[in-house]
């Protein structure tokens, strides 16, 4: 497991400096938190939005940085709600009520006396005990009542668990699938120092409890062990670990921002987007999008995850995709691609009308797509007179660059006629 990171606080106490790639970190807290509640409020119907907020390894909630002081993750997350509960009373006349409560659970009580301290010289004394609950325990000690005090606020669900371990370990996958199975609407974003354990794994981690908690058997270890043997084996580690990831974690969507700290060629880490709504996954991955050249310690192995390529080097194009700005180009070319190569299958094999949703839920957990770009390969292939797009009325879209979850894709030829097939083969 990953050494700490060296944060302490302690009332009274010098606050701890607060990593680069941190920064990175909660601007994508703050940002998510703020596009959920944005998302979620955008029906004028809505007049109400219940949501919890579990902060499970929550920290003191003050750092430095550069001789300033600066919110942890928690005074974050009461900042972003605030913030999203005034721009929604902005744009809407009626108003939206915003029932956060918040759980922040730290299993170090020096932490937790500081955050609590800190919320009180903040002004947030009162609210401890009503919507502020301060939790200290080890997250996995205390899941199941955070999952049971969420089940008991109502039938939605919502809830987000910002999960910021050190490591890879201290929250189980069967943790995981605990809250994907039991709430209606979870979403968990998990930090997962996924270099610290492909750097670390020996067959001497076979059976230990760090393996076990994340259901890597001895099977998984032995094959992940042969592919060190191999070229470019550290993204076939990371590729095998992520689809493990989405196998055992028990989410229908997965976004992986891929953060890479200051200096540092060995603690890259995971920021993983798991949820049960492609609505909550697109949001994300917008987030990702947007974020790409905001950060330059953050993100430029964004993607590199993903899509193994048993030619070239690990950090080969790592590289190459850091330092082209066409990225979002790239992404949509290859979309044209695939999806013509996927429609032109499904119509061999019989296969009727595909929509925008199912292509998305079947295709996005591999790839940094969102809503945006297969609208615009879509607008591509229609150009081409490749495929038609209807509405589920059947009335052909025609001229819209920009599709509903629920309109319909097909061939408008025959298979093996695709036009951007025959302009690659040229
Ligand atoms: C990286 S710091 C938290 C940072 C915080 N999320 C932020 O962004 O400001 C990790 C915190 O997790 C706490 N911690 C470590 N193991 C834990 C566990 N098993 N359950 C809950 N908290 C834990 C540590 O005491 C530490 O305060």
């Amino acid at each position: 497991m990953a050494a700490s990171l060296g944060y302490d606080w302690i009332v009274g106490g010098a606050l701890p400096e607060l990593g680069r790639h941190s920064v990175a970190k909660h601007e994508i807290f703050d940002r998510y938190v703020g596009a959920y509640i944005q998302t979620l409020t955008k029906s004028h119907r809505v007049r109400e939005l219940n949501l919890t907020i579990v902060d499970g390894f929550c920290g003191g909630g003050r750092y430095l940085l550069d001789g300033s002081e600066v919110d942890g993750s928690p005074l974050r997350m009461l900042a972003s709600v605030e913030r999203a509960q005034l721009e929604v009373a902005a744009a809407r006349a009626r108003g939206v009520e915003i029932k956060a409560d918040f759980v922040f659970v730290d299993a170090n009580s020096n932490h937790v006396d500081f955050l609590r301290d800190l919320l009180e010289r903040e002004g947030h004394g009162a609210r401890i005990g009503r919507d502020i609950h301060i939790v200290p325990s080890k997250f996995e000690d205390v899941a199941g009542e955070v999952i049971e005090r969420i089940r008991k606020k109502g039938t939605a669900h919502r809830s987000l668990f910002f999960l910021d371990q050190y490591g890879w370990s201290a929250v189980t996958f069967a943790t995981i699938r605990g809250i994907m199975g039991a709430l209606l609407n979870p979403e968990v974003v998990l930090t997962f120092m996924v270099d610290n354990l492909v750097n670390l794994l020996n067959d001497r981690m076979i059976g230990t409890a760090g393996l076990a908690a994340i259901d890597l058997d001895r099977d998984d270890v032995r094959d992940m062990l042969q592919m060190k043997e191999m070229r470019g084996w550290k993204r076939l580690i990371q590729n095998t670990l992520y689809e493990h990831i989405q196998r055992n974690t028990g989410a229908d969507y997965y976004t992986p921002f891929f953060i890479h700290p200051d200096g540092g060629s060995n603690r890259d880490y995971w920021l993983l987007h798991l949820s049960k709504h492609h609505q909550a996954r697109e949001e994300m991955g917008k987030i990702h999008w947007s974020m790409e050249n905001t950060f330059e310690h953050f993100g430029r192995a964004g993607f590199n995850s993903l899509g193994f390529q048993p030619d070239q080097d690990v950090r080969e194009d790592m590289l190459d995709f850091g330092f082209n700005d066409n990225a979002r180009t790239r992404s949509e070319v290859a979309v044209v691609d695939q999806l013509a190569r996927m429609l032109h299958a499904r119509a061999l094999a019989g296969a009727g009308p595909l929509t925008k949703k199912a292509l998305f839920a079947s295709h996005c957990n591999e790839a940094p797509v969102i809503a945006s770009i297969v609208d615009a390969a879509l607008v591509q292939l229609r150009e081409a007179k490749d495929v038609m797009i209807a509405a589920p009325t059947g009335a052909l879209r025609r001229s819209v660059r920009k599709f509903d979850w629920n309109d319909e894709i097909s061939l408008s030829r025959q298979p093996g006629l695709f036009s951007v097939f025959d302009r690659q083969a040229a």
